[in-house]
C-alpha cells in the first residue's frame, strides 16, 4: 500500500499510525512509515502521518521518528482542546531546530471527531500557526455523540427530518474558514460504494469544504472530480469577474451593480466568483474558450 500510494493522483497521502494500526503492530508500523518517508517519492504534493492521539502512550514517539524532511505535515487525530495543538506544535519546534529544518515549516492537521472537540473547534483552530486544515472525523464523532447505525457518515436510521451531521460539517467548516484554514471532510469506509463516496462528498463539496479523504484509489477521481467547480460553473464566475470588472470602472461608468443575463452582480457576487476562480484555477480549469 505504502509502495502504491508514491504514484496516486491525491493532492495529499498520509501514513497512518493511528485507527489503522493495531496496537500491537504499533512500534513496527512507525518503523515502517520512518523508512518509507525518508525512501521519499511521491507523486502527491503534501505527504504526512497520521500520529496517535494524545490520550495514548505513543504520540510522542510517533513524531520523534517520523520527522524528517520529507514530512510535510502532521495529521493530529481527536483533538479536544487547543492543547492538544499546542503541544504538537512545541514538539515539532525543538525537532525541527534539532534537524535543522526551516521552523514552522511541518504542518499540523486537526482532526474534530468528538462532542468535546465540536464544542472546541473554535479555539483548536486558532491554536497554532501550523494549522493548515480542520478534518471532521465522522466515525468516532459518530461514536462519540452515541449516534445510532454503523455505517460511517450515512444517516443514522431512523432520522428522516435532514443530515444528522450538517451542525457538525457546518461548525468545523465556519471555525476553519474563519481562521483561514482548509476544512475538510473524513473519511467513506464503504469503498466498493463509489456511488456513496460520491454522494457524500458531493454534500460537503457544496458546504463548501475543500475536500474529502480517501481511502482507496478508485475513490480519488471522484473526489478530484468533486471538489473541483464544474466547467459551467468555472466559466460563469469568470465572467462574473470580467462584467464587474468593466462594470466598475472608469470606462464602465464606475457601477457597482450591474445586470448580468437575468442575475444583478455585485461586490459579493465578485466574492463568491472569486472563491469558485480559486478553486477551479487549482483544479487545473481554463474558461472555454480561452487560448
Ligand atoms: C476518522 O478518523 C474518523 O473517525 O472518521
Ligand atoms: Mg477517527
Amino acid at each position: 500500500m505504502v509502495e502504491k500510494s508514491r504514484s496516486l493522483d491525491a493532492d495529499e497521502v498520509f501514513l497512518d499510525l493511528e485507527d489503522a494500526v493495531a496496537p500491537a503492530a504499533k512500534d513496527d508500523a512507525r518503523a515502517l512509515v520512518a523508512a518509507a518517508l525518508r525512501e521519499g517519492g511521491w507523486k502527491a504534493t503534501t505527504v504526512g502521518v497520521r500520529v496517535n492521539d494524545w490520550s495514548t502512550q505513543w504520540t510522542y514517539r510517533d513524531v520523534v521518528d517520523v520527522v524528517c524532511a520529507q514530512l510535510d505535515c502532521v495529521v493530529l487525530p481527536k483533538v479536544e482542546s487547543p492543547d492538544h495543538v499546542v503541544a504538537l506544535d512545541l514538539l515539532l519546534s525543538q525537532l525541527e531546530r534539532a534537524h535543522g529544518l526551516d521552523e514552522g515549516s511541518i504542518g499540523i492537521e486537526a482532526q474534530i471527531e468528538s462532542a468535546r472537540g465540536l464544542v472546541a473547534a473554535n479555539a483548536i483552530a486558532a491554536a497554532s500557526k501550523r494549522l493548515q486544515s480542520l478534518v471532521f472525523g465522522p466515525a468516532d464523532f459518530m461514536a462519540s455523540v452515541n449516534m445510532r447505525g454503523l455505517a460511517v457518515g450515512e444517516q443514522p436510521p431512523g432520522y428522516d427530518v435532514g443530515d444528522a451531521f450538517h451542525h457538525a460539517l457546518m461548525t468545523i467548516l465556519v471555525a476553519a474558514r474563519a481562521h483561514d484554514l482548509q476544512a475538510i471532510d473524513g473519511p467513506y469506509l464503504q469503498i466498493r460504494d463509489v456511488d456513496g463516496f460520491r454522494r457524500q462528498a458531493r454534500r460537503s463539496a457544496a458546504l463548501g469544504y475543500d475536500g474529502k479523504w480517501v481511502l482507496h484509489p478508485d475513490q480519488i477521481a471522484i473526489g478530484n472530480e468533486v471538489f473541483a467547480p464544474s466547467q459551467e460553473d468555472f466559466d460563469h464566475a469568470e465572467e462574473i469577474l470580467a462584467a464587474y470588472g468593466a462594470s466598475t470602472s472608469d470606462a464602465g461608468g464606475r457601477r457597482g451593480a450591474v445586470m448580468l443575463g437575468a442575475e444583478m452582480i455585485d461586490e459579493a457576487s465578485r466574492k463568491m466568483a472569486e472563491v469558485v476562480v480559486a478553486k477551479g484555477r487549482a483544479a487545473g480549469l481554463r474558461r472555454t474558450g480561452a487560448n
